[in-house]
């Protein structure tokens, strides 16, 4: 017997603001057209003023909790992946814990960009493996409009705000690919490619919170062969092949690279969770947002084997595979 992490509930929340193509239009040199073409953005989520990263955290949060049927006060861990803290410190994972209540256990952020909530799923997983942690909530959460240079038509159309969690509960396992819960994560990280894609501001260098900067075609280009990679050692280390896949949930950057990934994994459309077209990127909290909506419309069903990855500045990449 090993000890695994169970996803016991998922919950996710986006601001009520809709931005669609059409409006973006209004104000820098783009059309509907190009973006769904290139992207398969429709529009996306805007936080509105005063609505803070931690804010769309703790209603994810809270959603996940109750799914889980847990109070606030049973969770060890807080993993908060985010890029767009509410403030450089403390960490957002802390004023969450507040919010919900909480005052025991740990909570900490995580920065891996679009990567972050694979990142924050393996160092949970591993804290409830090593037997540190019993129940952790794993949240990623985002406000990507406060980053965006909205003069900059080649990033602006590409990112929205929102926030995903999930409950993570230790359980015995016999740790079989076929026994529930997390099977693996593998995460990666190659610093080089730094000017790809970066924020160009930060407290120790201009004092400020910078402006995205991305080279899309390197990030593309990039990105399509590290998330394969990472598939493939994913599926290797547990025994599987792409045939046991149930579910693709994949980081919701571009549609062309989600399509990519499944045409590699033979998988068809319909076995792909797609929430680009409606939530655009949303970095750290796309995966769990994903999760939550093929959970709750009851496409993913328990026992259903499914693959995650994602690619993010850094570059950071990742893959995990979960039994539901
Ligand atoms: N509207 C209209 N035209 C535009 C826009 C826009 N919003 N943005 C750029 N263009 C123009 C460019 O100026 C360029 O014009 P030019 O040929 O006259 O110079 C032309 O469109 C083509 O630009 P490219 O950047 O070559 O277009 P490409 O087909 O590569 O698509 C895109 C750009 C969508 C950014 C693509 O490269 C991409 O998706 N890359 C991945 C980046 C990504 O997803 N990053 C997210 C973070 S990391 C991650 O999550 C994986």
């Amino acid at each position: 017997m090993a000890r695994r992490s169970l996803v016991a509930g998922c919950g996710s929340y986006l601001p009520a603001r809709v931005m669609t193509n059409a409006e973006l239009a209004k104000t820098v040199d783009t059309t509907d057209e190009w973006i769904v073409q290139r992207t398969g953005i429709r529009e996306r989520r805007i936080a509105a003023e005063g609505e803070y990263t931690s804010d769309l955290a703790v209603k994810a949060a809270d959603a996940a909790l109750s799914m889980a049927g847990m109070v606030a006060d049973e969770i060890d861990l807080i993993v908060c992946a985010t890029s767009t803290p509410d403030e450089t410190f403390p960490a957002t994972a802390t004023r969450i814990q507040t919010q919900l209540g909480m005052t025991r256990g740990a909570a900490f952020d995580v920065q891996a960009v679009c990567s972050g909530f694979v990142y924050g799923l393996a160092v949970a997983d591993n804290f409830i493996r090593a037997g540190q942690a019993n129940t952790a909530l794993v949240i990623g959460a985002e406000t990507f409009s406060r980053i965006l240079d909205w003069q900059d038509r080649s990033t602006c159309v590409l990112f929205g705000d929102g926030a995903g969690a999930v409950v993570l509960q230790g359980v015995e396992s016999n740790g079989g690919s076929k026994a529930r819960g997390v099977l693996s994560t593998h995460i990666y990280s190659d610093g080089r490619h730094h000017d790809a894609l970066y924020v160009d501001g930060g407290p120790s260098t201009t004092g400020t919170a910078g402006h995205l900067r991305m080279d899309g075609r390197e990030v593309f280009r990039h990105a399509v062969v590290r998330m394969a990679e990472a598939i493939d050692t994913a599926l290797e280390a547990n025994g599987l092949t792409p045939g046991d896949i149930d579910w693709l949930v994949p980081h919701q950057a571009n549609l062309r690279i989600i399509e990519a990934m499944a045409r590699r994994l033979n998988l068809p459309s319909d076995r792909v969770v797609v929430t680009v077209d409606r939530h655009a990127n949303t970095s750290a909290a796309s995966i769990p947002l994903a999760l939550c909506q093929a959970v709750h419309d009851k496409r993913i069903q328990q026992g259903d084997l499914i693959l995650m990855e994602a690619m993010g500045g850094g570059f950071t990449w990742g893959s995990a595979l979960l039994r539901w």
